[in-house]
């Protein structure tokens, strides 16, 4: 079965979005395996974003997601990357689908409320950089 890391970011913290869109996921019938509040230090927000060192917006994106706690989660299910990339939508929110968690719910690029992983590589990159292994968990989900 294939994971994914979703981050609920700042502004999806500070909008009280965390139940609605963790109620989305839920509901399409993602499995939680990992789940954890926690507030990213430079170290780790530069780690994360690695890629986008050297691009204009790579500072405040530092900055912004340092600025408040993230609600991380390990996700399970077949085509988990995909399914929910689907679910949050194109990365600008006013591209974004309407149906789409930034579709319904962004307005700003650089307040996109959520993150998940583009891959299979950056899930399992993500998904250790963000939870020690103990912290990923197994059980039976009932029918
Ligand atoms: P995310 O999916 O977390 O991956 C990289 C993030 O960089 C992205 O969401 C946006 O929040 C941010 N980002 C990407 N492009 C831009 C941009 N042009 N301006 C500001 N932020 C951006």
């Amino acid at each position: 079965m294939e994971r994914t890391y979703v981050m609920i970011k700042p502004d999806g913290v500070q909008r009280n979005l965390v139940g609605e869109i963790t109620s989305r996921l839920e509901k399409k019938g993602l499995k939680i395996v990992g789940l954890k509040m926690l507030q990213i230090n430079r170290e780790l927000a530069e780690r994360h974003y690695e890629e986008h060192r050297g691009k204009s917006f790579f500072e405040p994106l530092v900055e912004y997601i340092t600025s408040c706690p993230v609600v991380a989660m390990a996700l399970e299910g077949k085509d988990a990357v995909g399914t929910v990339r689907e679910m949050m939508g194109a990365t600008n929110p006013l591209a974004a689908a309407l149906g789409t968690i930034r579709g319904d719910f962004g307005m700003d690029i650089g307040r996109n409320i959520v993150h998940s992983s583009d891959s299979p590589e950056s899930a399992a990159r993500e998904l250790n950089l963000f939870f020690a292994p103990g912290e990923i968990v197994e059980y039976r989900r009932a029918l």
